[in-house]
């Protein structure tokens, strides 16, 4: 007689069986892991996409946090069989104390709801990273403003996700003139009434001052992209 309790069967039985138990079907329940809406995902792959024929330039993250989207970036560009550079800026000890006061003295905000983000570490960062084979990436740990963009390299795309107004603001400033012709720029948090408002306030400014439109990604997203 055919042994119908073979090995399939048995994965079977154990899926079956694990579904159904409340304490590990909560672990492993589908969830929506990113920080930033799927359009904010999908225009940072346009992005990447877009820059391919005029020679490529850096992909960069600024404020990395756990590393979600960085694996999302790095993962489209391992599927696309792409070593294109990704370059990763965090302190990994959170909001830069000025910035913080900044909030405090000027928007209104209180310390206690925006100092975060202080459990980082970039050496479990950049581990994580490797664990999951992936070698084309460099870790800049420091505040953001910083970090010498010239010596960067043309920046083909940047997600820039530190929340508060400060690092927005300076970060905007320095980045932009090193943003390649047809690059982009996606800045989160540009929504208002939140405790990241600050973003919003810096890439407004922005704007304002380079005669530019408000583009809107996602349901927080605020786009610059640069002319060819
Ligand atoms: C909202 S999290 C980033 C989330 C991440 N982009 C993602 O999609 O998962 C904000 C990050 O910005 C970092 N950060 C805040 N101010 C910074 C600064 N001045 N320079 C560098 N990183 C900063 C924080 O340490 C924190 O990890």
């Amino acid at each position: 007689m055919k042994n119908i309790w073979n090995s399939t069967t048995k994965d079977l039985v154990k899926k079956y069986v694990a579904y159904r138990i409340p304490a590990i079907r909560d672990l492993v329940f589908p969830r929506y892991r990113y920080s930033i809406d799927p359009a904010q995902l999908a225009f940072l792959v346009n992005g990447i996409e877009s820059t391919k024929e005029t020679g490529g330039g850096v992909v960069l993250e600024i404020g990395v946090s756990w590393g979600q989207t960085s694996v999302f970036l790095l993962e489209h560009l391992r599927s696309t069989q792409s070593q294109r550079p990704v370059v990763l800026i965090d302190t990994f000890e959170g909001f830069v104390e000025s910035s913080m006061r900044y909030e405090v003295a000027h928007r209104g905000k209180k310390k206690a709801d925006i100092d975060q983000f202080r459990y980082c570490s970039p050496a479990i960062f950049e581990h994580n990273l490797r664990r999951l084979g992936y070698d084309n990436f460099e870790v800049i740990v420091g505040d953001c403003c910083e970090v010498d963009y010239e010596a960067i390299g043309p920046i083909a795309v940047a997600l820039l996700d530190v929340d508060l107004y400060l690092p927005t603001k300076y970060t905007l400033d320095k980045l932009w003139p090193h943003v390649a012709p047809g690059g982009s720029v996606l800045v989160d948090d540009c929504i208002q009434g939140t405790e990241w408002d600050g973003a919003l306030q810096a890439y407004s400014e922005f704007i304002k001052s380079h005669d530019m439109p408000f583009v809107q990604v996602g349901s927080k997203g605020g786009a610059l992209t640069k002319c060819r």
